[in-house]
């Protein structure tokens, strides 16, 4: 989806591994799901675990100052932060990995701001036109849960886009980038073993052939 201008970034990947991101929604089970991904791969490939909003400098403002504050910046306002974030991200962790030949999985990554700030009804043209500096995955996976099962999973301490409103828009929008072959879907609600060798194989016949 965002491959129209990341020319000048990819010309920074040397020596390439693989990137893989992991997208799904607030209290879905991602987390788990992509470190316990890592542990398994772990045991044939050199892997490492990252997240948005990453832990530099723009990541760091945005989870300690913005996620759980009291009132919700412009939908627009939060896509050039993520935005911000992920070019950080992009230039300060996950090439250097690549470089180094390894795997990458990332939790969340550009599609999360095309599903939570287009469900803030920001236009996903502009949002790939802003994230146009950041490097295309090689293979992005979405975890798709029932908003309404996993919302009463959520903390108390709920962030800023956890309504079950802005959950049910956002995965509207996934399940649109689903359809448009961008994104691979897998079924969340099964067990949480089911999920994991799901994922688990589906990677590794990605990586076998890349
Ligand atoms: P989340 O994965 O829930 O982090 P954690 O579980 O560690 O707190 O991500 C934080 C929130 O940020 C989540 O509600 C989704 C939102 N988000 C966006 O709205 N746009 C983005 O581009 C990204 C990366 C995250």
């Amino acid at each position: 989806m965002c491959t129209a201008d990341d020319g000048w970034i990819r010309k920074m990947v040397k020596k390439k591994g693989a990137f893989i991101c992991i997208e799904g929604l607030d209290g879905s089970g991602k987390t788990t799901q992509a470190k316990l991904l890592v542990k398994k791969l772990k045991k044939t490939f050199d892997v490492i675990y990252t997240s948005e909003p990453s832990k530099g400098l723009i990541g760091t403002f945005i989870r300690k100052s913005y996620l759980y504050s009291e009132n919700r910046l412009s939908p627009f306002v939060e896509a050039l932060l993520f935005a911000a974030d992920r070019i950080e991200h992009v230039k300060n962790e996950i090439i250097p990995a690549l470089n180094k030949g390894k795997i990458v999985i990332s939790d969340r990554y550009v599609y999360s701001s095309l599903a939570y700030q287009g469900a803030g009804e920001v236009s996903l043209d502009w949002i790939q036109e802003i994230n146009k500096k950041s490097l295309s995955p090689d293979l992005a996976i979405f975890i798709d849960v029932d908003p309404e099962k996993v919302f009463c999973r959520l903390n108390s301490e709920k962030s800023v886009m956890e309504t079950l409103e802005t959950q049910q828009k956002v995965r509207e929008l996934y399940l649109k980038f689903v359809e448009e072959k961008k994104l691979i879907l897998i079924n969340g609600d099964n067990s949480k073993n089911r999920v994991a060798e799901e994922l688990v194989s589906l990677v590794n016949s990605f990586l076998e052939n890349f």
